[in-house]
């Protein structure tokens, strides 16, 4: 069954995240009707507004995902599923906590979605669960070297998410490459805003690492529209189905990425450095998801968020301290909420 967005209620947890802040007024403009959730880890941290993205905001329940009931999701025909610790170093950081949210609150989410009769979960995996790869294109077959507690959680969810796939549930497994682009709930932990940030602030750009990595990037709207299509293509067609989600012209390897930003940024040099202490390397295809999900392409390249994120520092007159600030980096943030009493032992606000 193909859905028509004017009948679609969707729960979005993680909206006030990096993508849900984008994706919230993707899917309301395009007439579904969304109640969110988030416990609002970052909610410090909010870097420019957008009239038109606030005109209209969710209704959203202030719970953590460990503690969300099937009562909570009443009427929602579809659950798209952001929220949870959302990179590698944060992973590492607790792989116990990571493991209790990332994979044991997915999956209960999960659960309860099927108990309140929501017929269909988009869930946003990530192309780290490729790990390292050799420089050979990665498709969705390809098989799976996790190489982290973040990773190993997202392999560990599609598998338990693929065996419930049935009739009356629809799983879609959307692997995200790394996102760029803005969002007002930004995040400058992620490969090309950071590198922009730093040319913004600094001119120079100046690796440590050799750069070599392949990284596969996909502008944070291209995400959106991939999640708005899983959201409604037919249900047959989408069912257990895995999307890498991306383009195949946008890998690049990190000091390609580099230079692609200070091209973009007047007087900004880059230079690489020699060690390859990180590891993690994949060369992705995309074959799939624009051959296999009715109406998705991507619009945007990397030098397209490049220079709208050069033209947002420019409106917002970005500082160093702004770009520095707690909120904007996950982990400095989780950090400062466990340093500060804040959050308990177990990620949950005392
Ligand atoms: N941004 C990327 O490059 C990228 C790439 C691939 C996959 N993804 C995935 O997409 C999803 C969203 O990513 P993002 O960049 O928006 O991350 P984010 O960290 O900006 O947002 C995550 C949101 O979830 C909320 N959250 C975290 N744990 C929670 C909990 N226990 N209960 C309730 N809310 C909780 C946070 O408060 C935050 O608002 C994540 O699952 C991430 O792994 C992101």
């Amino acid at each position: 069954m193909r859905q028509h967005p004017q009948n679609v209620r969707v729960f979005v947890t993680g909206v006030n995240g990096y993508i849900g802040a984008v994706l919230a007024p993707y899917l309301l403009e395009r007439g579904m009707a969304l109640v969110g959730l988030d416990t609002g880890y970052y909610r410090d941290g909010w870097l420019y507004s957008d009239n038109r993205c606030q005109s209209a905001t969710p209704h959203t329940l202030n719970k953590d995902l460990r503690a969300v009931v099937a009562s909570d999701l009443e009427g929602c025909d579809a659950v798209v599923h952001l929220a949870e610790l959302s990179n590698d170093p944060l992973g590492e950081n607790n792989p116990r906590v990571t493991h209790q949210i990332n994979h044991l609150g997915s999956v209960a989410l999960a659960n309860e979605a099927v108990r309140a009769g929501a017929r269909r979960f988009v869930y946003t995996s990530s192309c780290s669960v490729y790990g390292a790869g050799s420089g050979e294109f990665l498709d969705e077959d390809a098989p799976v070297q996790p190489q982290t507690a973040y990773a190993e959680c997202k392999v560990l969810v599609e598998r338990d998410l693929l065996q419930m796939a049935g009739p009356g549930f629809t799983p879609v497994l959307l692997r995200n490459a790394t996102a760029f682009g803005p969002s007002p709930r930004m995040r400058f932990d992620i490969v090309i805003n950071d590198l922009c940030a730093l040319a913004w602030t600094t001119r120079r750009i100046a690796m440590t690492s050799d750069g070599s990595p392949w990284r596969p990037v996909v502008h944070v709207a291209d995400i959106c529209e991939a999640i708005y299509r899983s959201l409604i293509g037919p249900e047959d067609a989408l069912r257990g189905k895995i999307f890498n989600v991306g383009q195949n012209s946008e890998n690049y390897r990190v000091r390609e990425l580099a230079q692609l930003v200070a091209d973009e940024f007047p007087g900004c040099t880059v230079s690489v450095g020699s060690s390859s202490a990180d590891n993690r390397s994949y060369r992705v295809s995309f074959d799939r998801i624009h051959r296999e999900l009715p109406g998705f392409t991507c619009r945007y390249t990397a030098r397209d968020g490049i220079r709208q994120l050069r033209e947002l520092f420019e409106r917002i007159q970005m500082t160093p301290d702004t770009y520095q600030f707690r909120a904007f980096t996950r982990l400095k943030q989780l950090k400062y909420l466990q340093a500060t009493r804040q959050i308990d032992a177990e990620f949950y606000w005392r």
